[in-house]
């Protein structure tokens, strides 16, 4: 069964620097969103899930990966999936890009806060 998707308003393409993550609000979810410098805009849930935690978009993008210092762990923002030795699992958003703006995809949500 298909899932239908909302798509919310979280800025221009302007708005998000190269490589560097930037946070953004839809409904409850805080989203952390990485343009990489293949001009891809990858969306993930700003949350690590190491035990500890910690907000993901202070990490470093290189490709598709995102780097996270903190704990040293390596992210596939395409699936979410933490790279081994580390285990876990990051919650993903479809991203589209309109007439120059970014949207995320998320289910039955709030309007974005942007
Ligand atoms: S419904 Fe499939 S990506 Fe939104």
């Amino acid at each position: 069964m298909e899932e239908k998707h909302a798509y919310y308003p979280v800025g221009t393409v302007n708005d998000f620097p190269a490589q560097i993550g930037r946070v953004a609000h839809v409904g409850e979810v805080e989203i952390a969103i990485f343009l990489n410098s293949a001009g891809e805009i990858y969306a993930v849930e700003n949350k690590n899930p190491h035990p500890k935690g910690g907000p993901l978009a202070e990490g470093i993008v290189s490709g598709t990966y995102l780097y996270d210092p903190l704990y040293d762990w390596k992210i596939d923002l395409k699936t979410g999936l933490v790279q081994a030795p580390d285990e876990g699992m990051v919650r993903t958003f479809p991203v589209i890009v309109k007439g120059g703006i970014v949207f995320v995809g998320a289910l039955a949500l709030e309007p974005a806060k942007v």
